[in-house]
């Protein structure tokens, strides 16, 4: 049986390649659909495997920038990956990332990063855990903003062509001063985050937008649907699932969640992907009535070490010696490297901390110290005092935050 790797020809090609991973949620893209997902995703950063000249599986790229310590960075948006079930456990996974990594490397983009499936999957390819966040599932009878905190923004729900031009806005402020999330174009914004077809509500209302000024300004934002379980009054469950809020300050981000949490008439308030540091827990009355999972987020794979290093900003002048031990795919990426006063070079030293490249996915947002990494056996301290001088340079003041699954 004769497989090959290539990118996709056309739109129709596209739609069945996205229909290897559509099969995991009933979703068989039309070539409509293919032409939409295109606008971000182009033809040339997807690849399918063909069997035979029939394409079973697909992997995919959206080519954009990611938010990291003192700015953003070319990121390689790892997608749409899917092999159908026919085909499973033959390698194909294998085959697109081999090549889809080398596309990204020769791209000239230092890092990719993706949302797994599943845990177990991409640490061979060199991705690392790189961000962890909470959900939380509460009633909302139970959890309140604590009394003694002022308000001090209003909210109004606004339209689609409002939100358009007032929430990327707010999002940008954040994300500067975020690291992990995406900086998203205008196409971004409409063709996912605003997107408010039926197929995107998942059994629940139309997307509402609601907007936080402060003397007329916008200050914050919180996109949400409604979803109602039950036929008939005695069992409706109403709730409220938040996609996504923010606030450009603590009071901002205050008065939004104090608005989710105030809607009347729901039983239940969701939320997701929210950062271990984000101040919610803090902000309510009850911290355990929110019923918080933690999950992992965002995975990182740096594909290109010295351009990745010298593409973040660092946490203090100091200097520390990173070596990078082994690394599945490139043999280039393998050596030490020193990080001092924000420069990257070739190390002639010893190295203070030793890792696989994954481990280095994992500490470059700033999101897992090499300390935590040590202790889980994921980094190895060289030199002493090496574990400490590293976490100086790659500690962040937030904690990565993407707030979407791409
Ligand atoms: C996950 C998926 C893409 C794997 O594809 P595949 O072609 O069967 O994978 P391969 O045969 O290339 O496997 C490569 C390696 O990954 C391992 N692997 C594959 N899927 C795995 C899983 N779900 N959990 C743990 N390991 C997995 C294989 O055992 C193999 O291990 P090896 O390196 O020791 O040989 C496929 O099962 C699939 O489409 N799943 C549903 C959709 C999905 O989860 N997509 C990923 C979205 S992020």
């Amino acid at each position: 049986m004769a497989f090959r790797v290539r990118t996709v020809r056309d739109h129709d090609e596209l739609s069945t390649a996205l229909s290897a991973i559509g099969h995991y949620f009933g979703w068989y893209p039309t070539k409509e659909d293919a032409e939409r997902f295109s606008r971000l995703l182009p033809l040339e950063r997807m690849h399918a495997v063909l069997d035979d000249g029939r394409i079973v599986a697909g992997a995919g790229v959206f080519p954009f920038r990611l938010t990291v310590p003192g700015g953003d960075m070319a990121c390689a948006g790892v997608t749409v990956v899917g092999v159908l079930p026919s085909h499973r456990r033959r390698g194909l996974l294998r085959r697109m990332m081999d090549v889809q990594l080398a596309d990204v490397r020769e791209r000239g983009e230092p890092i990719a990063a993706l949302w797994a499936s599943e845990e177990t999957i991409y640490g061979r390819f060199g991705y690392g855990l790189a961000s962890t966040s909470f959900n939380f599932d509460a009633e909302r009878s139970s959890v309140a903003i604590r009394s003694d905190l002022p308000r001090d923004a209003s909210l109004r729900l606004v339209a689609h062509d409002e939100a358009l031009k007032a929430l990327p806005r707010v999002y940008d402020r954040v994300a500067k001063r975020t690291p992990g999330m995406i900086v998203r174009s205008r196409d971004w914004w409409e063709s996912r985050r605003l997107d408010d077809r039926p197929e995107q509500r998942r059994g629940a209302g139309p997307l509402v937008r609601a907007l936080a000024e402060r003397d007329g300004r916008p200050v914050g934002y919180a996109l949400y649907r409604l979803a109602q379980d039950g036929s008939t009054p005695e069992t409706w469950t109403k709730t409220v699932r938040v996609n996504e809020a923010f606030g450009v300050d603590d009071g901002a981000t205050r008065d939004v969640w104090r608005f989710l949490l105030e809607i009347d008439w729901v039983d239940r308030i969701s939320g997701s992907h929210l950062p271990l540091d984000h101040p919610l827990p803090l902000l309510v009355d009850r911290i355990n009535k929110l019923r918080l999972s933690v999950w992992d987020a965002l995975w990182l794979r740096v594909v290109d070490v010295p351009a990745a290093l010298a593409g973040r900003a660092y946490g203090s002048p100091g200097r520390a010696t990173i070596e990078v031990a082994s690394d599945p795919h490139f043999p280039e990426n393998v050596g030490s490297w020193t990080i001092e006063d924000g420069h990257v070079r070739p190390a002639r030293r010893r190295p203070d901390v030793r890792v696989a490249v994954s481990g280095l996915g994992s500490a470059f947002l700033g999101g897992l110290s090499f300390a935590q990494l040590a202790r889980a056996g994921l980094a190895e301290e060289v030199a002493r005092g090496g574990i400490e001088r590293a976490d100086e340079l790659f500690r962040t003041s937030a904690a990565p935050w993407c707030p979407e699954i791409f």
